[in-house]
């Protein structure tokens, strides 16, 4: 058993670790299509209300309660009160449900990266996606394919994960970091500035910009702001609580949480741009309206792109592969903030030194993601999963917490005193104030009118009983399994916490 509590090398490798586990698919890949079908211009309105309001205060509280307990997630709130216990667990599931699909999203990346070397996907991508590479069913059903090419990248990235994770916080996560985050901001700009100077950028960045002010009134449209934001930032689902947990104990709890949210919305933004000027390149080669080459989801990254490359006048291969690199870099370093949440959660609460919880939790999700994903029904389940695990499971776990912590037991002052001891820059009544008032009111609508609209009609036309078993299947089994574990009698839990916390603390 591990009694010494793992930390970061130092205060910069904190902030990398942070920032790499916020900049991921999330913002080069989610970003970009949300706010385009959520408003276009008009959605930053509410995605920044949510980020100063609820992101950055609550990525605050996080770090201070991580920072404070000295433990992850599952153990964290406990420690804060028996009563939030299950707030704990159900990040750790959260994180375990994110990780099973997220996974597949890098492996389709890395195939990508060779397709774009001799440009495989040919004159239709979305045939190619579709039929040839990920071989999706017609219809929702059971699953009666195994998809082999999905199958290989994904046990590689699941190696490589579970590799990094085992190496540790130190030499694994953090040397991690510091190799893929500067490098992923180089590609991506040198990508960034390439699509700026494609013909037709301008076309593809107005129709990102131009508000849709018709949007706002949409409590979908802010339930989408809050849900990206929690999703971009890594809070929500325990991932901040954990990374927060190996700081030192002068880790500038608040100037590190905003140099990291910052920098994760400075390349979000790019993201947004880069995307959207390729995609107007495209508009103006096809004569198409952005609206028609710009499809949803999945398929900006997997069939929008490839076509662009296709077009492009020169360099097109290495286009592609920087793009593709850079989800991949993005991704992992994501994937790896996200596994060592339940690995941490394993490790604290059950006493098991890295490498068995590595070998143990990482075994468990990633037999779980090849079983599921690589599979005809791969691509529609990923779908339904991310939309109702992200803007249910996360928002409603972040509410909770709020609502748990501020309202309940009232521990937000003593949150924040906690994070301005750390720091130079100190949060205040207004914190305070935002976080466990506007923020929990606000949601607490949002979520409501949400799932009326959402009960209203089935998410992208799939069957009912397809949205109700991954779709508001995926929050509910979190919730299940949370209350589960936290009832559970584990074995001498204080004990196995306590010892950590105190040799932790004397570092
Ligand atoms: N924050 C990570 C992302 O945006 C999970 O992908």
């Amino acid at each position: 058993m591990s009694l010494i509590r793992e930390q970061w090398g130092t205060r910069a490798g904190f902030i990398l670790a942070s920032a790499g586990s916020m900049i991921g698919l999330g913002s080069l890949w989610r970003f970009p299509y949300v706010a385009y079908d959520n408003g276009g211009g008009a959605f930053l309105i509410p995605y920044l209300i949510a980020l100063l309001t609820a992101g950055i205060p609550l990525l605050i509280m996080e770090y201070a309660i991580g920072h404070k307990t000295r433990t992850s997630a599952a153990l964290a709130f406990q420690r804060l009160g028996r009563a939030a216990a299950p707030i704990g667990w159900w990040q750790v599931a959260i994180c375990f449900v994110v990780a099973i699909y997220y996974a597949v999203i890098i492996a389709w990346a890395i195939r990508y990266i060779g397709f774009s070397v001799s440009l495989q996907w040919g004159g239709n991508p979305q045939r190619f996606l579709n039929e040839e590479f990920l071989r999706v069913a017609e219809q929702p059903g059971q699953i009666s394919t195994y998809v082999s090419g999905v199958l290989w990248p994904l046990v590689a990235v699941w190696i490589i994960t579970l590799g990094i994770l085992a190496l540790g916080v130190r030499r694994g996560i953090e040397t991690s970091n510091r190799i893929f985050v500067p490098l992923l901001v180089v590609l991506f700009g040198i990508l960034v500035v390439h699509s700026l100077t494609l013909e037709g950028a301008s076309i593809g960045l107005d129709a990102l910009f131009r508000p849709d002010w018709s949007a706002i009134g949409d409590p979908r449209v802010w339930l989408a702001a809050y849900g990206q934001t929690f999703f971009t930032l890594s809070v929500g689902f325990g991932i901040m609580v954990t990374y927060a947990s190996y700081a030192k104990s002068k880790a500038d709890l608040t100037g590190s949480a905003l140099v990291a949210a910052f920098s994760n919305a400075g390349v979000e933004i790019l993201a947004g741009i880069g995307v959207f000027a390729a995609l107007g390149f495209m508009s103006a080669t096809t004569t198409l309206p952005v609206d028609d080459v710009a499809s949803q989801g999945v398929g900006l990254a997997f069939v929008a792109f490839p076509q662009i490359i296709s077009q492009l006048p020169a360099g097109a291969h290495l286009f592609g592969v920087l793009f593709f690199l850079s989800l991949v870099l993005a991704g992992l370093a994501s994937l790896i903030s996200i596994v060592q949440v339940v690995v941490a959660a394993v490790q604290d609460r059950v006493g098991l030194s890295r490498v068995p919880a590595v070998l143990l939790v990482g075994g468990v999700i990633a037999a779980t993601s090849i079983a599921l994903f690589p599979t005809d029904q791969g691509l529609m389940i990923l779908d339904v999963v991310d939309h109702f695990i992200n803007d249910y499971g996360i928002v409603g776990a972040a509410l909770v917490s709020i609502v748990v912590v501020g309202w309940a037991m009232r521990r937000l002052p003593e949150m924040g005193a906690h994070a301005n001891a750390t720091s130079v820059l100190n949060v205040g009544w207004s914190w305070m104030i935002v976080l466990g008032a506007v923020t929990p009111l606000a949601l607490g609508w949002i979520v409501y009118e949400s799932v009326l609209a959402e009960a209203a009609d089935a998410y992208n036309g799939y069957p009912q009983w397809f949205v109700n078993l991954f779709g508001w299947g995926a929050p509910a089994a979190t919730i299940a399994v949370a209350l589960l574990l936290s009832i559970l009698p584990w074995r001498d839990p204080q004990r196995v916490g306590l010892i950590t916390f105190q040799k932790g603390r004397q570092r």
